[in-house]
């Protein structure tokens, strides 16, 4: 008997690609999995325990599987001829330059796989979009795949991935769906079908969907837009809290016990951040003013406008709040990833919030338990002595004016905000970013504390 049944490749090895195929291959022991990427590096750390994706119990599903039925290569082509089936789940980022920049996905990555992928081929394979892309991308896709001289056939699915970082091993081992493009040929759906027995190792049946390519690669991209949706309304609704001294908590909780709107992903914050939420929001407004819906397109826009309002808002607090001059202030940020658990700063509201202050010729202490390596990559064109990294948050604070929290690392609920006071400059002013301290007691300290979307507590 061989050793394996079949042969999947993931071609992009980063926070899709590498727990994907972790959790794939923990789960389907007779298929052998490999994974390949152009950056060198991040495939020699894939073979290390220092992987390079930081995920809560990713490293546990990696040893278990890596040298068993999961493979690390960066010989792209060599794997490419093996595999029957493969996923690709490269970076797809809004472009930059040209016709679209600013909104368009940058598909050059993903059009180099597909004409790799023609060139290493020597038999039919299927080809599997995970990366978020455009609708109607797989079309394009196709015809680069099958206009090969080689008599080859490639058949695209669409399946896209609802992972959230932080919880991607949770989310992959037990998904809410998982979804299946594909053409409604027969090769199409035997395509399908083969991806869909894949999935079927452990998730149940009923939560294994299936549409067209068309539809699959929307319902991503509209996943997206709805869920950033939910949170820039609340957020606009906080601005309108402070204003009249509701309390966007107590809101929040009054409208997600609707059952129709349900409680997740109303928490305030300083805005959403994340590699995807503005990328695919912004895809999707350019794929409405390609089709000539301007409303469409504008109405999906504001989600992005509010974010970047909040944000903005959050810095205005502060310096308001400090005397309308934050100059020279050292004031420590308490979190730069864009969400608890992951190392991952990739459009962090904290980054705004970092270059506004610096604007200002603040002195910014910026702390993280996990982020400071992609924090100090991010500020590194920051004017010298404007930016400080501090892992310690006590260190952080030592003498600051004001602390502000950004990420709600769960670490930050349960300091000594007494000796943090002790040791600041006063008046010494705490902004809550995720509304996740304790307001009354730190009030109390001494503390006069901004959250977001609720009353101040000021001492004077
Ligand atoms: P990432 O930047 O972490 O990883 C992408 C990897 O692809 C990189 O390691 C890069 O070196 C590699 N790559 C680029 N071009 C390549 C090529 N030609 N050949 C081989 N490797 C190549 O990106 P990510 O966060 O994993 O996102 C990948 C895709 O998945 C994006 O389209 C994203 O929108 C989507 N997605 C991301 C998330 C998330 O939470 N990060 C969730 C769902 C979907
Ligand atoms: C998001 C989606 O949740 C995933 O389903 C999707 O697969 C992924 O985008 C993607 O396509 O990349 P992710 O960006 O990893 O996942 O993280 P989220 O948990 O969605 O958080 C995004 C941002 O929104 C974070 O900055 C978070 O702090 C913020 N947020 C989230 C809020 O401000 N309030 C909330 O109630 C929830």
């Amino acid at each position: 008997m061989p050793q394996f049944d079949k042969r999947l490749l993931c071609i992009g090895g980063g926070h899709v690609g590498g727990p994907t195929m972790a959790v794939i291959a923990a789960r389907c022991p007779r298929c052998e999995v490999t994974v390949v990427d152009v950056n060198a590096e991040r495939i020699q750390a894939w073979k290390t325990d220092n992987l390079p994706v930081y995920e809560p119990g990713l490293l546990e599903v990696v040893k278990q599987v890596r040298g068993r039925n999961l493979f690390f290569s960066t010989d792209i082509p060599a794997a490419i001829d093996k595999a029957e089936v493969i996923f690709v789940s490269v970076n797809t980022p809004t472009k930059t330059f040209g016709e679209g920049a600013g909104k368009a996905p940058d598909l050059q990555y993903w059009e180099k796989t597909a004409r790799t992928i023609v060139e290493a081929s020597r038999g039919n394979k299927i080809v599997v979009e995970k990366s978020t892309l455009p609708v109607r991308t797989a079309h394009a896709m196709e015809r680069i795949l099958n206009s090969n001289n080689k008599g080859i056939h490639f058949e695209v699915l669409s399946n896209p991935e609802f992972l959230s970082e932080g919880t991607a091993i949770r989310d992959l081992q037990s998904p809410d769906r998982v979804l299946v493009g594909s053409h409604q040929t027969p090769a199409g759906i035997a395509a399908r079908d083969v991806l869909v027995e894949i999935y079927a190792h452990w998730v149940p049946r009923e939560r294994i969907i299936t549409s067209n390519v068309w539809s699959a690669e929307l319902s991503k991209l509209a996943s997206n837009a709805f869920l950033a949706q939910r949170i820039s309304s609340i957020n606009s609704i906080s601005a309108l809290c402070e204003k009249t001294t509701a309390d966007v908590a107590e809101v929040s909780r009054a409208i997600g016990m609707d059952t129709r709107i349900g409680n997740r992903f109303l928490e305030v914050s300083v805005g959403f951040g994340g590699s995807c939420f503005k990328k695919d929001i912004l895809n999707l407004v350019y794929l409405c003013e390609n089709y000539g819906l301007e409303e469409v397109a504008r109405y999906w826009e504001s989600v992005v406008f509010i974010n970047e309002y909040q944000k903005r808002r959050f810095v205005q607090t502060m310096i308001r709040a400090m005397f309308d001059t934050v100059a020279g202030k050292r004031i420590a940020l308490l979190g730069f990833a864009f969400k608890k658990d992951t190392a991952d700063t990739r459009e962090s509201p904290a980054l705004m919030v970092a270059r506004r202050l610096i604007e200002e010729r603040a002195v910014v202490v910026v702390s993280d338990p996990r982020a400071l390596t992609n924090a100090r990559a991010d500020l590194s064109d920051a004017p010298v002595g404007r930016v400080l990294f501090e892992e310690d948050p006590y260190l952080a604070v030592r003498g600051a004016h004001a602390l502000a929290v950004l990420t709600e690392w769960d670490l930050y609920r349960s300091l000594d905000y007494r000796a943090m006071f002790d040791s600041m400059e006063k008046p010494a002013f705490i902004f809550d970013g995720r509304n996740i301290l304790d307001h009354q007691a730190l009030y109390a300290i001494g503390f006069n504390v901004f959250p977001v979307g609720k009353p101040a507590r000021k001492h004077f």
